[in-house]
């Protein structure tokens, strides 16, 4: 990793008549750090950050994000432009080598890619020791993991051939294994992937086509699927990405860290919000049951929250929630849906909760998980692959991020600290004095 830009000022830290100087470091756009590296050695306490709401895990150059302004930049490039008028594929580049592709460098990385969607044969047999009823992200967690039983030539996390060999792997696979879990889900036959097709529509084909009759691609679905694709591809050190990193920190092979990404975005917190948003606009059902929901979700003793609503970062509105919006009505028209009732609840929903104080207050505005699951579900996919949906395309982003992290010279195994207000030292009671 490049040096940090220059030190510009130290932070004093003073504890009764102790005071410590702690240098401060500035990145290219976005808030400064104090390197507190040497605290403990210098002070012998430890910082304290639950949640890690002030802390910056790495120095990275790969995805920005500005919470207040709602900027969203993969290599410096807006979302907006990136969904407007690029390819999934593309951004994949982009996040990986850290430039957008000349027309022989896209051909390449397509050509490349489309090769490597079959899986092992033997994986067909993995899955089928699911039960039927098995959620597909318990498919996907499984089978990614077992991918490093099957490619043992690209684990050496050591070698950069090996590195890139296995990257391209898993962007190419997880939709193969992402298809393949749907597909035994519903007890129809795998379908294997074609290469003279697009990348999403060969996601779309393998998902939707039976062997009985040929399967045409819409192209609309196929641009809406290739969008949402770029829409979920990164997002700076969210908790699925940060367990990548720390997966990979110890050494393990990338097919264990994206295992470990798949298996913490599966949390409704997280990237299941888009299941959890659907199943709740399904249970308000109307418009009219609304405002009963709206006073659950402000109620403090009540756990309900809504889902689809707010951001650890975003504290205005989620660029990529405005975009899924749109795609969302492009999806519905061009299949002639009219009146969804859940698009009806989810407008009117969106429409209160922004005029409400409490979210005015509390800066909860709708996220990409919001909208994504009315289209999903209206692109015909059951609510439990829409986080296999966000798995996949997250994946080019916990790839690269592992890359960076393994290519960083300065970079050692994770490993927190705590408070620790347990119980002090005391001596073993034998079970004869136990009461
Ligand atoms: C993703 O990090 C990323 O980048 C994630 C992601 C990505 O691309 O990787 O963007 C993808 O995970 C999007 C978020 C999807 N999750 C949901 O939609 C679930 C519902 N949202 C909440 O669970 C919550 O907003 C979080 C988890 C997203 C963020 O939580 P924070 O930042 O820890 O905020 P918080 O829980 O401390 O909430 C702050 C306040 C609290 O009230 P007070 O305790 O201050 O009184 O806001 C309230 C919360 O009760 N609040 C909500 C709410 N979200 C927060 N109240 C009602 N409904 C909600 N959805």
């Amino acid at each position: 990793m490049d040096a940090k830009t220059a030190k510009t000022k130290n932070a004093k830290l003073t504890v009764g008549d102790n005071s410590w100087d702690f240098p401060i470091y500035d990145g290219t756009i976005g808030p400064s750090v104090i390197d507190i590296s040497k605290l403990y050695a210098a002070t012998g306490q430890f910082t304290y950050d639950p949640g890690f709401t002030s802390t910056g895990s790495c120095e990275s150059k790969i995805t920005y994000i500005d919470g207040d302004e709602g900027i969203l930049l993969y290599r410096g490039y807006p979302i907006e432009q990136l969904a407007e008028h690029g390819d999934f594929l593309e951004t994949c580049y982009l996040l990986l080598y850290g430039e957008l592709p000349t027309p022989s460098q896209k051909a390449e990385f397509d050509y490349t890619v489309t090769r490597h969607t079959m899986v092992h044969e033997q994986m067909s047999r993995f899955l089928q020791g699911f039960r039927r009823d098995a959620h597909p992200m318990a498919i996907l967690v499984g089978s990614v993991g077992a991918l490093s039983a099957f490619y043992h030539d690209s684990t050496d996390i050591s070698d950069p051939v090996q590195r890139m060999i296995a990257s391209i792997r898993m962007i190419a696979k997880v939709p193969t294994l992402s298809a393949m879990a749907y597909k035994y889900s519903i007890g129809q036959p795998f379908v294997y992937p074609k290469n003279e097709l697009d990348y999403s529509s060969n996601f779309l084909r393998m998902c939707f086509a039976v062997p009985c009759e040929e399967y045409k691609v819409n192209p609309v679905l196929a641009r809406a699927m290739d969008r949402i694709f770029i829409l979920h591809a990164d997002h700076e050190q969210n908790a699925s990405t940060s367990t990548v990193r720390l997966a990979g920190s110890s050494g393990a092979n990338p097919f264990a860290c994206i295992a470990a990404g798949c298996a913490c975005l599966w949390g409704p917190a997280h990237g299941g919000a888009n299941e959890a948003a659907l199943k709740m606009l399904a249970e308000i059902g109307t418009p009219e049951r609304i405002p009963e929901y709206v006073k659950r979700a402000k109620d403090k003793n009540d756990s309900f929250r809504l889902m689809g609503f707010g951001h650890r970062v975003y504290k205005n509105y989620d660029p990529r929630a405005k975009i899924m919006q749109k795609t969302c009505h492009e999806v519905l028209a061009e299949l002639g849906i009219k009146d969804d009732p859940l698009l009806d609840v989810a407008m009117e929903l969106e429409r209160i909760a922004l005029h409400d104080e409490y979210f005015i207050e509390k800066k909860l505005y709708p996220n990409i998980d919001f909208y994504s699951g009315i289209t999903l579900k209206a692109m015909g996919f059951p609510t439990t692959m829409f986080t296999v949906l966000f798995a996949l395309a997250r994946t080019v982003g916990w790839i690269g991020q592992w890359k960076e992290m393994i290519e960083d010279p300065n970079q050692k195994i994770g490993r927190p600290r705590q408070l620790y207000t347990g119980a002090t030292s005391r001596d073993y009671i034998p079970m004869s004095r136990r009461k």
